[in-house]
């Protein structure tokens, strides 16, 4: 009787310790997912991660964050891992669209939603592809570049003196460098074709890398003994390193250039001057709607305002099979004429940061 007892207590132990620790059980058990980043180089992408963490873990998941350096090989590996480790959901900023592939379709085999973040990955088992409208970023970029040059109407350029332009892409293995480019050309095709502008440069920055956009620009500047008129860099990043070899001759803020991001860097440039025109794409709006779509998927509930897509058509390579779901949001252009109300009175960047070494006689009011 006194034995039964024990063993009865003993049991109702075990019972208690298994469901506090929640071994055996999977009702007290987090879903995981993983977050992969290529990089935190670039501003947005750890604010990105944090926000998109802060979100997950709000809704009651576990979150998992890696962060590849620019490392292919590494970011396949950082998935691997991730899906070993029983992740149900991934967010992915690919550092290699095309790389990317062989671990996101092993991950999707093995039953985990993956959703391409602001970075296609070129495969048909990406539940989705959410981003902003990148071609619409390569139109803005170059038409602020044009516009400070006084592109079209401009008496200064005809075919006997063109402006000299530089194209400066962004990283190749990143499909969004592609479509930027696309938007850029659309643009400044028909000044070609009249002859008013010449591009004298056109080069690409491999992980969208600001000390190799920089080495870059001092090499086309050194071809081109400084006669540039214009500068269409591809993102905010890249556009600073190449101010800073412009500056070193001092066509920093004679020279327009471009960039995208609205980054707190690239909006002070636009402050003091120097960059002429970024591209504002809110990622406060990005980030949550990649949550609650991966949310909806691993709940199994319908999600709206997807639209189909094939492959060919969002990476312009006619070699590319299969179809994916994808959402863009729109995006806008960013002078020294709206950066206050764009990005500061909508607090995407602090004041403090945008009006760095501004004089306070010549900042407007804080907001
Ligand atoms: C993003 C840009 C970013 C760049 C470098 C691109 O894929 O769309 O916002 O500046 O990567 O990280």
């Amino acid at each position: 009787m006194k034995s039964n007892r024990i063993l009865l207590t003993i049991f109702s132990l075990i019972i208690i310790a298994v469901l506090i620790t929640g071994c055996g059980g999977t009702s007290s058990k987090k879903t995981k997912i993983g977050l992969s980043f290529s990089d935190f180089a670039t501003e947005r992408w750890k604010r990105e991660a944090d926000q998109m963490t802060q979100l997950l873990e709000a809704k009651g998941y576990e979150v998992v964050v890696q962060e590849a350096n620019h490392d292919v090989k590494l970011q396949n590996d950082q998935i691997d891992n991730m899906v070993a480790q029983g992740v149900k959901g991934l967010i992915v900023i690919a550092e290699d669209g095309d790389a990317a592939v062989t671990s996101v379709d092993k991950a999707a085999k093995a039953g985990v939603i993956v959703v391409a973040y602001d970075r296609l990955i070129k495969t048909s088992s990406i539940a989705a592809y959410l981003s902003f409208n990148n071609v619409e970023v390569g139109r803005q970029e170059a038409l602020g570049v044009m516009t400070a040059l006084g592109i079209p109407g401009s008496a200064t350029w005809t075919k006997d003196n063109p402006a000299k332009i530089v194209l400066s892409g962004g990283s190749p293995t990143d499909n969004n460098a592609i479509l930027v480019r696309q938007g850029q050309m659309e643009v400044i095709q028909p000044y070609l074709d009249q002859g008013i502008i010449k591009v004298v440069a056109d080069q690409w920055v491999d992980n969208w890398d600001a000390a190799t956009a920089e080495k870059m620009m001092e090499n086309i500047l050194t071809a081109q003994q400084n006669k540039i008129d214009g500068v269409i860099a591809s993102n905010d990043g890249t556009a600073l390193g190449e101010l800073q070899a412009m500056k070193a001759q001092g066509l920093a803020g004679n020279v327009p250039i471009s960039g995208q991001d609205a980054t707190a860097d690239g909006c002070n440039s636009i402050v003091k001057g120097e960059q002429t025109v970024s591209v504002y794409k809110d990622i406060r709006l990005l980030t949550p709607m990649a949550v609650d779509l991966l949310d909806s998927l691993l709940k199994g509930q319908k999600v709206a305002d997807l639209e189909q897509f094939t492959l060919a058509e969002l990476t312009n390579d006619t070699s590319k099979t299969g179809n994916v779901q994808a959402l863009f949001l729109p995006v806008q252009q960013v002078t020294k004429d709206n950066v206050y109300e764009l990005i500061v009175k909508s607090g995407f960047q602090p004041y403090d940061d945008v009006y760095r070494d501004i004089p306070e006689s010549q900042r407007p009011p804080k907001p």
